[in-house]
């Protein structure tokens, strides 16, 4: 590769680094996302080969149109993707991306490994005349199979959030299958690493790529619904591994930072999330959590009666508190009430009300969520307050306000040692002096439970959709 190429995919790399870093603010975060975006123009522009040829230095070539082509078509796919996709639509969205990234990466490591195998369209029955040094195989194997699995399990994730794989399938004795499976697999990429020539290397690496694709699908399909967010960031992290690799085997500098990167920041992200949830990995990966779905599986025995209150009686309650905690949660998405909260904040911000706004780290269906539809809407970053911060000061509060949220408002999580969400860090709502649920029904969460906050003395229910009761809670307060 000649250098001024390194030195400018340096460069990208250092957009790359700096783009992550403006994301960790929600003041920086569109300069981040135009940064990193920049940079990966950058990095196609400069359109390196493994070989170290390159527009540039070489001249146009066949292969670039098909490039030029293949990075107009997921230029429009990616924009139309964007602009369309639902917030609450989010996280299927990512699944998909993150799906395809891996697959890239999976058929890049591929094509790589098999390139001198002749003719391509008969691969099993052709011989690979050379091994490549095992510097190369070993990153070509490791891209190719953790960027398979990630390509078939990224899918199943997406059709679990769509809604079209509905329940977790598992079945008696499923670990020690899928953990057979996978030494098959390490077995043939121990294989191939010293036997990287030849007809059975062609054959063996078939065989791993397909038992990898079907790893994908076996270990994400016993996985509940509720636990696909952080499978999703696993993958993601998986993902980026894969491309990192890639770069090692067709020794491309910016596709190495670019994959650590991506492989680190979701390793970080699954590791939060699941501190988020009081849960290990291992028990997101093996525990088949949120598989009973529906308030079927309601734990504990409910003590107290559900009482309700119109719009016009919460506002006079509203009315005259000094301090007033909003939870948002999933409902609030999904009624895209996020415009309407900010007009009630600003209205009782207008009598001298104290408003903050409690921001549990998994409310919603990704990392994030909350913060990014509140500040769609305009609400003022230090109004938001973490869990951990505001939990302390929750019994001093007069109207706690919960809007779409439930299991992150769940009592069981710390009451009730049988329940599937004990342990989890929850918002103390019950600890206000009043709470009022805003919810269209009696409905449980994600994790299909029963919620005792909404039985309890000091809670009043305001059934219907979020962004309908919020704009009669407005229209009542003014009024008042
Ligand atoms: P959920 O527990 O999922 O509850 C959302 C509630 O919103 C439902 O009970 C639903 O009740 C209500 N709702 C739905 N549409 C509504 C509408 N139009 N108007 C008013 N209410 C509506 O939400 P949460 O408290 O935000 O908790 C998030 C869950 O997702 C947790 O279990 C968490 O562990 C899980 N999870 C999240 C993440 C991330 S990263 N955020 C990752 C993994 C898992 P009705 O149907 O009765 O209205």
């Amino acid at each position: 590769m000649n250098s001024s190429i390194a030195f400018i995919l340096i460069g990208v790399s250092v957009l790359f680094i700096l783009g992550i870093k403006f994301l960790s603010s929600p003041k920086t975060a569109r300069a981040g996302n135009l940064v990193a975006a920049v940079g990966m123009l950058i990095g196609l522009l400069v359109l390196c080969k493994s070989d170290g040829t390159n527009i540039w230095a070489h001249g146009w070539s066949f292969n670039y149109t098909l490039i030029v082509i293949a990075t107009l078509i997921g230029l429009a796919i990616g924009a139309f993707g964007a602009y369309s996709v639902k917030m609450t639509a989010m996280p299927q969205m990512v699944a998909l991306f993150n799906g395809l990234g891996g697959g890239a990466a999976a058929l890049v490591a591929s094509l790589e490994f098999l390139k001198d195998a002749q003719p391509v369209n008969q691969l099993i029955g052709v011989e690979l005349p050379h091994a490549p040094a095992m510097a190369v195989t070993i990153p070509m194997l490791f891209a190719t199979l953790i960027g398979s699995l990630s390509f078939s399990g990224s899918i199943i994730a997406y059709l679990k959030l769509e809604g079209k794989v509905e329940k977790p399938m598992t079945f008696p004795g499923q670990n020690i299958l899928n953990g057979l499976i996978l030494l098959v697999i390490i077995g043939l990429c121990g294989w191939l690493t010293f036997n990287a020539t030849g007809h059975q290397a062609v054959v063996a690496f078939v065989v791993m790529f397909t038992l990898a694709l079907f790893f994908g699908v076996a270990m994400v399909m016993p996985i509940g619904g509720a636990d696909m967010p952080v499978v999703i960031s696993l993958l993601n992290s998986f993902t980026g591994l894969a491309v990192a690799a890639d770069g090692f085997a067709i020794n491309n500098n910016a596709m190495i930072v670019a994959g650590t990167l991506v492989g680190s920041s979701g390793t970080l992200l699954t590791l939060l999330m699941c501190k988020a949830m009081n849960r290990p990995v291992t028990n997101v990966l093996f525990g088949a959590f949120g598989s009973s779905g529906g308030a079927s599986a309601a734990t504990g025995a409910v003590v107290g009666t559900v009482k309700h209150m119109q719009a016009d009686e919460a506002a006079v309650l509203l009315a005259y508190a000094q301090r007033v905690v909003i939870v948002p949660g999933y409902g609030m998405a999904v009624a895209q009430a996020q415009h309407s909260v900010r007009e009630l904040s600003d209205e009782l911000g207008k009598r001298g009300i104290e408003v903050q706004f409690a921001i549990h780290p998994v409310a919603g269906r990704m990392p994030g969520h909350m913060n990014v539809l509140l500040a769609e809407a305009n609400v003022p970053y230090d109004q938001l307050i973490e869990m951990e911060v505001i939990n302390p000061s929750m019994e001093r509060v007069d109207v706690c306000l919960v809007i779409g949220a439930n299991d992150v408002v769940n009592p069981a999580a710390r009451e009730e040692k049988t329940s599937p969400i004990y342990g989890m860090p929850i918002i103390d709502a019950d600890h206000c002096k009043t709470v009022i649920v805003m919810k269209r029904s009696m409905a449980a969460g994600f994790a299909g439970i029963e919620n005792h906050l909404f039985y309890k003395d000091n809670t009043r229910m305001l059934f219907g959709d979020a962004k309908a009761s919020l704009n009669a809670l407005v229209a009542a307060v003014k009024a008042n």
